[in-house]
């Protein structure tokens, strides 16, 4: 079973495009009329650019998006996110058209998990429960019993019966405090995400010296140095929320700092720092996500391409874990 991945997207494509775009165009109005006539939505997820943020008809976390994916009745999707988001739009919507503005937009935790590896890796573990993070690809989906997110991890381990073993991929951090959190001895993957694992303590406890006043939210990616300093740790909903409900008027941000679009926009009176990696560099905005930009939605919607494809029987296999992730975080 094979699924079109990243690999397969035709290089160089978008630059030859997006010289084709009318330079008077304006490209919100644009989008707007492709959504009328394509009888389209625009899920966008939290680390996009502002722009993109803003033409998204819903923004959320994975999870918020795959439960929207799940319900809505548009005819073609436009995922602004990453590759194994949009695929779990089109695990979950076979008769629709679902399309990536980047076909290259990966994950590097989807990226550390290979599906033949992973498929051995259960093997020396039988009678495992497979509990695998959404970050993955339909092949790794295809070999789980229950996929989660960082919303519902929690949540869904607690349902798990206590003398069931689980076997956790692929990110090792996210499984760390999971285990800390829930007292489950998980066995884990070895992997992790290239933005998560960046931040820079050293610039963490320098901007506390410099802003004793700041809370520090922190995405459960990161590694236990920062998560262990953080007053909230949470999946991008979790975080946004925390930070609007909490009286602070300061917060570091250990997540990638497209979510500030949306914290700023809900509390222009607050202060938000994101955390850098080291040396300030910049290195905390993810590389996958940063592919997807304003032309691409506009050319993806004009030219109905980039799609993502599926053979029927690996969305077959990949949607029974994801429909029990649904079910359980109803
Ligand atoms: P959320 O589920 O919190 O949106 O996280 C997605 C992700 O890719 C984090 O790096
Ligand atoms: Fe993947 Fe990390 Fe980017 Fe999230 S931030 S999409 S986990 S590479």
């Amino acid at each position: 079973m094979v699924s079109k991945n990243v690999a397969t997207a035709p290089a160089g494509v978008f630059s030859r495009e997006r010289d084709s775009i009318d330079p008077t165009l304006d490209l919100f109005d644009e989008i707007e009329k492709f959504k009328k006539k394509l009888n389209a939505v625009i899920l966008g997820h939290y680390y996009q650019e502002p722009d993109i943020q803003d033409i998204s008809d819903v923004i959320g976390d994975s999870l918020a998006l795959a439960q929207q994916a799940a319900k809505t009745d548009a005819e073609v999707i436009v995922f602004c996110g990453v590759h194994f988001m949009a695929e779990v739009a089109k695990i979950l919507n076979p008769e629709k058209q679902v399309l990536l503005p980047d076909l290259n937009a990966g994950c590097s935790l989807a990226d550390s998990c290979p599906p033949l590896q992973f498929k051995k890796f259960i093997e020396k573990h039988p009678g495992h429960l497979v509990l695998t993070y959404i970050n993955c690809s339909a092949e790794v989906k295809a070999l789980s019993d229950l996929i989660c997110t960082s919303s519902n991890a929690e949540k869904l381990i607690r349902q798990i019966p206590k003398d069931r073993p689980i076997l956790f991929a692929p990110d090792q951090h996210l499984g760390k405090y999971l285990i800390k959190k829930t007292g489950r001895d998980l066995v884990l993957w070895p992997g992790s995400c290239v933005v998560h694992i960046t931040f820079s303590e050293r610039e963490l406890i320098r901007l506390q010296v410099k802003h004793p006043d700041a809370l520090l939210l922190a995405h459960p990616e990161c590694e236990d140095r920062i998560l262990r300093r953080a007053h909230h740790v949470g999946s991008t909903s979790s975080l946004l929320e925390f930070a609007k409900k909490n009286s602070a008027s300061k917060f570091i941000i250990a997540t990638e700092p497209g979510i500030i679009h949306q914290m700023q926009k809900a509390c222009p009176e607050k202060c938000f720092i994101p955390l850098p990696g080291d040396d300030g560099c910049s290195c905390n905005e993810c590389p996958y996500m940063r592919l997807n930009t304003l032309e691409k939605v506009y050319l993806c919607m004009r030219d109905r391409t980039p799609e993502i494809t599926l053979p029927e029987d690996l969305r077959n296999a990949a949607m029974a874990p994801l429909q029990r992730m649904l079910a359980m975080s109803a």
